[in-house]
Parts: structure tokens; sequence; C-alpha cells
């Protein structure tokens, strides 16, 4: 496995991967990596030639009072995981390399940004499309990887590249979960050992809900009620957001009919996670 932090030399490679006919799948990440990351890269490696990964805190992505310093960074250990999953090339570029000085380009997509996590992070997606749109010039790959955990990250996704025509298939992959069912984040890596004992709330309320759904409720109020009373009742937790939303354009729903997404954030200290799942009836 390579490290490459140069875009010139990424290309270089790929240009030739492409010129011996590989297909290149591409997992971006923003590095710590956990199960949940690995199992992108599996699931890369399962469909494509060659498997490229970047690992880049991207700052354009976190608003001012956001945790881009402290974000946990690992190249050490970064490196030996991937190349234990079979990642073919670690693309690490500086920030410097990605944002020059004379920077000037944004992408953003309107309306679905600004719901859900886009009101209490305003520009977190615009800083992303970005991102990973440059991400998406440099590399050219075939099939990209995301998980599902960023339920709104992936419509967000999914809106550019149908908008922009671009020429790549986006795949996502299923939430991995810790042993009692704390989604996998690499934030997870900032909680107190009694926030985490407390987190466990937030998979736990929306299981309990999608049994709710199944067992006849399809109130959405009686539902964000019942999941905020639920997770009101452990230490710390300060509730950001909890909706129900249709799981395709994030337009809020009233009633539950068809796919929703029940989305949620919320801090345990200084600590943000978001959960979700997507239900159908
Ligand atoms: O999901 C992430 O880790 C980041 O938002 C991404 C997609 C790598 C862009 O920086």
């Amino acid at each position: 496995m390579r490290v490459i932090e140069k875009i010139s030399d990424l290309k270089a490679v790929i240009r030739s991967q492409k010129l011996s006919g590989k297909i290149i799948g591409f997992v971006p990440t923003m590095g710590y990596l956990h199960e949940g990351h690995i199992s992108l890269v599996k699931a890369s490696k399962d469909e494509n030639d060659f498997t490229i990964m970047s690992i880049f805190v991207n700052p354009t992505q976190f608003g001012p009072n956001e945790d881009f310093e402290k974000y946990p960074r690992d190249m050490a250990r970064d490196s030996k995981m991937a190349e234990e999953a079979g990642v073919d090339i670690i693309f690490a570029p500086t920030r410097e390399e990605m944002y020059p000085d004379s920077y000037k380009t944004y992408i953003e997509v309107e309306d679905i940004t600004g719901v859900l996590c886009g009101k209490t992070r305003p520009g977190h997606f615009k800083g992303v499309t970005t991102v990973v749109a440059k991400l998406f010039n440099i590399v050219e790959p075939d099939k990209a990887y995301f998980g599902q955990k960023d339920a709104q990250q992936v419509i967000v996704i999914k809106k550019m590249v149908r908008d922009l025509n671009m020429n790549l298939e986006v795949v996502i992959c299923p939430i991995i979960r810790e042993y009692d069912g704390l989604a996998m984040s690499s934030r997870n890596s900032y909680l107190s050992t009694g926030e985490r004992k407390a987190a466990v709330i937030l998979s736990k309320s929306l299981f309990e809900a999608k049994e709710l759904i199944k067992n006849g409720e399809r109130d959405a109020s009686k539902l964000i009620k019942y999941i905020s009373e639920r997770i009101s009742t452990v230490d710390f937790a300060e509730i950001d957001y909890v909706e129900i939303t249709d799981a395709e354009n994030l337009e809020e729903v009233e009633m539950i009919n068809g796919k929703v997404l029940i989305a949620l954030a919320v801090r345990f200290g200084k600590t943000r996670l978001i959960d979700n799942v997507v239900v159908e009836v």
C-alpha cells in the first residue's frame, strides 16, 4: 500500500490503473478509522479492482466553533488498519494541496442542506460537497462508498452527483454498530465513560420507535415525543434534533407512510453524535 500526498502523483497512478482496465473504488474518510470505514473498504474490494481511500480532515466542513483542531488524527494507526483491510492507496493530501491560498470555488446543494444537521451546522454541507466533488475529480472513481450513519450527507452527495452528471455510482453501506448498539463514529473517542454509557440511548430509542411503527403507530409527532423523552431520561444528553422525514427528499412527515428516515443529533457534553434508522411501511 502506498500513501500519496500529491494530487499529481495520485493522478499518475490512477491514469495507469485505468489504462490497464482497472475498475476503481473510492472510500473518502477523515481518518481515525473504525470498523464502519473498514466495512466500506470491504464493499469496495468486493466490487472493484483497485481501492483508494482518502484521509483528509476537511477544514471547510467545520464551523468556527466546531472540533476541527481536536478532531482525532492518527496516521500510523490508520495506515496499518487500511493496509490490513486491503486498501491499495491512501490519498492523504495536506490542507494546502486541497485548498491553496488562491482557492475560491465551492459547491452547494440547495434546500436539503438547510434541514436536520444543516440547521445547527450552517455551511457544513457546502464544505462536504466541495471536498467530495474535488476528491471525485481527482480520483475519478467508478464507485464511491459512504456510510448510512451520515444519512443526510449521503442524500446530499447523491443529489450533487445526479445534478452535476458526475460519472460514478454512489454506494451506501449499512451503519456499523458497537456491541451495545452505539453507531460507530470517530467522535465516540471523545466520550467520557459516563457519556459513552449514556449514549446507548440513541440507538435504543430509535430501535424502540421502529418497533412502535411495526406495531401500528403512524403519528410522527408521537414517535418524536417518545424518542425525545427516552433520551431525556439519561445523564449528559442534550437534544439538538429528533426528526422524521421522507427518506428520499428529507421533507418532514406527519404520518408514517412509505419509506421514512428517523434521524437525531444529540450532544453528550461537548460531543455531538448522530444516528438514524430508515423504516418502510
Ligand atoms: O463522512 C466523512 O468522513 C466526511 O464528511 C467526508 C465524506 C470524508 C468528506 O470530508
